[in-house]
């Protein structure tokens, strides 16, 4: 089959809930996700939780300074220990039901009116997975993490140093579309005249330098147009160059998108984040961070209302789109429509989806 006859998926891979709930079990409970970043936990006790389907996660760092990830659930009846979005526990997890209380690796510590015989290693809290890359925090929803493959090879960003980013800014947006209509759109520029007049004055359109794309990850770079420094409301850059860039690095941002949920934007003096977290077949939560060099965060004349104020623009006019797009993909009408051939990287992406739904 040629390029152009490259279609889009049915419409039961975005307008459908069984549908919806089978694929969260392939792509988010199969895979690693990326959940957040090592510096939300910067001391031992501190902690974040995220929740997918009917999943909670604990995210935390324990006493060695380790990040670990644990199921949220209470290994006496079950209960939802941890209800705060993040928090600091102090040296122990306790459930607020019957104060079963952990240590902060996880281990049963307390369990009171307990028999004699009951032996409280038998009962520490599930561990998921969890690893960090590039100050990127990892987690594979699988109580068994004995089992679980490598975190995939990913893209060679080390120039970025972006364990050495540190958060500057959170939007956290409902959009009412399918996850993966996310994913193409950011996968894609040629919406960009239309969509963002703004920030199609920074770069071509057309002007990607593609990767080849993976089962795990594509994206490419984007070189600026003439005078332009960054992405920010007016193309200025009001910060130093990330360190470690070369002269390319400078002039460019770099747009990935790590399957299935962190899409990855590098810019020459910072780096935004969005995580996607489906919360039905039609909604998407999405989290977008701005994150800075910890050495310049703070210091005199620090700004990033430029860039917050420009993404923030491009990123309602995206959601804008991607929900018109759910809207219009729920009709009877809808068919599966055909790819042009600047759509490779759409493509690429629905296989991988289409495969693992096994049609
Ligand atoms: Fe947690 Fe009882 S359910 S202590
Ligand atoms: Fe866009």
């Amino acid at each position: 089959m040629g390029p152009a006859m490259r279609s889009t998926l049915p419409r039961r891979f975005y307008a459908d809930p069984d549908f919806y709930r089978a694929e969260l079990e392939r792509f988010y409970f199969d895979r690693w996700i990326c959940a957040g970043r090592a510096d939300q936990i910067p001391n031992a006790g501190d902690y974040f939780t995220r929740t997918i389907g009917d999943e909670s996660v604990i995210v935390s760092r324990d006493a060695s300074g380790s990040a670990r990830a644990f199921f949220n659930v209470c290994r006496h009846r079950g209960t939802r220990i941890c209800e705060a979005a993040d928090g600091h526990f102090a040296g122990r997890i306790q459930c607020p039901y019957h104060a079963w209380t952990y240590d902060l690796d996880g281990t049963l510590l307390a369990a009171p009116h307990m028999p004699p015989d009951f032996c409280r290693d038998d009962y520490p809290l599930k561990r998921a997975g969890c690893t960090v890359w590039e100050g990127h925090v990892f987690v594979f929803l699988r109580p068994s993490p004995s089992d679980l493959p490598d975190l995939p090879d990913l893209p060679d960003f080390s120039p970025y140093a972006m364990a050495d980013l540190r958060l500057g800014r959170r939007i956290v947006y409902d959009v009412h579309a399918n996850w993966k209509l996310i994913v193409l759109n950011y996968n894609e520029c040629l919406h960009c005249p239309l969509i963002h007049p703004a920030l199609n004055r920074l770069h071509h359109y057309l002007g990607a330098d593609n990767a080849e794309p993976t089962a795990d990850y594509c994206g490419g770079a984007m070189g600026f147009n003439p005078g332009v420094e960054t992405m920010s409301v007016d193309g200025k850059r009001r910060r130093p160059f990330l360190p470690g860039l070369n002269g390319a690095q400078r002039q460019q941002v770099v747009y990935y998108s790590i399957y299935p949920n962190l899409l990855l934007s590098l810019h020459p003096d910072y780096l935004l984040t969005h995580t996607l977290w489906p919360r039905a077949h039609d909604r998407t939560e999405i989290v977008c961070e701005w994150h800075f060099h910890r050495d310049v965060i703070g210091a005199a004349g620090f700004q990033i209302d430029d860039v917050v104020e420009f993404w923030d623009t491009t990123n309602r006019e995206d959601w804008r789109i991607s929900e018109l797009s759910q809207l219009g993909i729920q009709s009877r009408a809808y068919e599966p429509g055909p790819y042009s051939m600047r759509e490779a990287l759409l493509w690429s992406f629905d296989e991988i989806v289409r495969r693992s739904a096994g049609s």
